[in-house]
């Protein structure tokens, strides 16, 4: 599957090469994975753990990490909102993530800072191409034009569909705030099962950035799988 822009070293400006040096240099880490994978506590418990070995880390979202993220937060996933085309959920996906790069994510990379992201470009490969049937070289071809750049790293956790929507759907029973933002988790296994596929091959397809964790383990065996991976990518 093609790729969108490689951000590389030539890119940074000489400021954050003088902190690569000092080993302050950016990293940009995302996490992926279904509804229910866990995403949000291991994204947490990943920010603190290098918190506390003393690197500067930002936790950012998508969709929703910045104000006008929020905005179209709400109108992506309301589970009641009006129905659209995936041309228009895939665009309005993509404005979020121009936003939050421009804004969030480039400035914190340009300060020499880690960056955690939770969902990128491999759920816009996942929902909108896999699951929603848009072709993937249309979405790497616009992607490009907005000049989405690839994360460094991308921890995907992986889960059966089955386990990740009960998780999910019971999640959403005991919680208004999540139940709110429930669109996806209307839809049936099938369509779920297709993400996980396409996780599964974006994975296989770039071995070098995307890692695979199983998640139905209790969390903190699958937190001390990650930490493995942290300590090779950062303090290695
Ligand atoms: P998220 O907040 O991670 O929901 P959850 O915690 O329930 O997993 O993500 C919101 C939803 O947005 C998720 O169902 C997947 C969807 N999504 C896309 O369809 N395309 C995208 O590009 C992104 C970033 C998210």
């Amino acid at each position: 599957m093609p790729c969108a822009i490689q951000a590389s070293l030539s890119d940074l400006p000489d400021f954050v090469i003088f902190k690569i040096i000092l080993g302050k240099y950016p990293m940009f880490i995302t996490f992926e994975g279904i509804e229910g994978a866990g995403k949000s506590l291991q994204i947490s418990r990943t920010h603190e753990y290098i918190r506390k070995k003393g690197r500067s880390c930002l936790i950012t979202r998508e969709p929703g990490g910045t104000d006008f993220g929020r905005e179209l937060r709400e109108v992506l996933l309301r589970p009641d909102g009006a129905p659209r085309e995936p041309w228009c959920e895939l665009l309005l996906y993509l404005a979020d993530r121009h936003q939050h790069l421009k804004e969030v994510i480039e400035p914190a990379l340009a300060r020499g800072e880690i960056v955690l992201c939770d969902r990128y470009q491999d759920a816009t490969r996942a929902y909108q191409g896999a699951a929603r049937g848009i072709a993937p070289e249309t979405i790497e071809e616009v992607s490009r034009f907005l000049g989405v750049i690839e994360p460094a790293k991308t921890i995907l956790l992986d889960l059966d569909p089955e386990v990740g929507l009960r998780r999910a759907r019971r999640r959403n029973s005991l919680d208004p705030t999540a139940a709110a933002e429930g669109r996806f988790e209307d839809e049936a296994v099938s369509f779920h099962a297709r993400v996980r596929q396409a996780y599964l091959e974006l994975a296989e397809a770039h071995p070098q950035r995307i890692f695979i964790i199983p998640a139905a383990d209790d969390p903190d065996a699958v937190f001390g799988r990650i930490a493995v991976l942290l300590d090779q990518w950062i303090y290695g």
